[in-house]
């Protein structure tokens, strides 16, 4: 069975790494990408996943990298494999899936740009665990167990690492972020909807800052 090349595990703990936090961003008009993605860079930000939930998505993804190349940039709710194809050809750095399927697992494998799957229990985790892959993305963290359930996966799988999301905000991140097999936390809450809409990219960075400082 083939298993995950070092490349690819060694880009997504590089990606891990650059990070504690990483803004899981929507992009619901078209010209705010590249303000909102040079607001967080500009609070500290160096890792960005930008969701493919929208038709702006991968266009979104190509003017960001193009705009910010010291950040990485990275799709977001990747769910199958033409949605891979399509962020992968406009340039995202890194794939991340809300769940696994056999078929995303074995696609990237080979693909340009490395995956973090997302997994919910431990057989999904098993899945990736087996082809090579210790980094997953943990969602919807809040409702599946939060702290206790990645404390309770540091038995059985001590070196796989968790990058949660789903329900986390400034004020829990720390939590999490003081577990041993956590590196990096995500969400959607670095970039609030009514600040976005209201174009107020100074608060974004404000928001960047303050939490990198307060949870550094
Ligand atoms: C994700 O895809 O990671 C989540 O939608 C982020 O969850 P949040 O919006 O609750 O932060």
């Amino acid at each position: 069975m083939s298993q995950l090349s070092d490349f690819h595990r060694e880009r997504i703990r590089t990606v891990l790494k650059a990070s504690i936090l990483m803004p899981v961003i929507t992009i619901r008009h078209p010209g705010d990408a590249v303000p909102l993605c040079q607001a967080l860079f500009a609070g500290g930000i160096r890792v960005m996943e930008i969701t493919l939930r929208t038709e702006y998505g991968a266009e979104a993804i190509k003017n960001v990298r193009e705009a910010l190349p010291e950040a990485w940039v990275g799709a977001g709710t990747v769910t199958c494999l033409a949605q891979y194809r399509e962020a992968e050809a406009a340039g995202a750095q890194f794939i991340v899936t809300p769940g696994v399927t056999e078929a995303l697992l074995e696609f990237s494998l080979t693909s340009e740009a490395p995956l973090l799957p997302g997994i919910s229990t431990a057989s999904e985790l098993m899945l990736g665990y087996c082809l090579g892959y210790r980094e997953f993305k943990f969602f919807p963290a809040e409702v599946i167990g939060g702290v206790s359930a990645l404390n309770a996966f540091d038995g059985p799988f001590p070196d796989a690492t968790f990058c949660p999301t789903g329900g986390i905000r400034r004020h829990t991140a720390r939590d999490y972020l003081a577990l041993n097999n956590v590196q990096t936390v995500g969400g959607s809450w670095l970039t609030p909807e009514e600040i976005v809409a209201k174009k107020d990219w100074a608060e974004i960075t404000n928001i960047a800052a303050g939490s990198l400082s307060e949870l550094s």
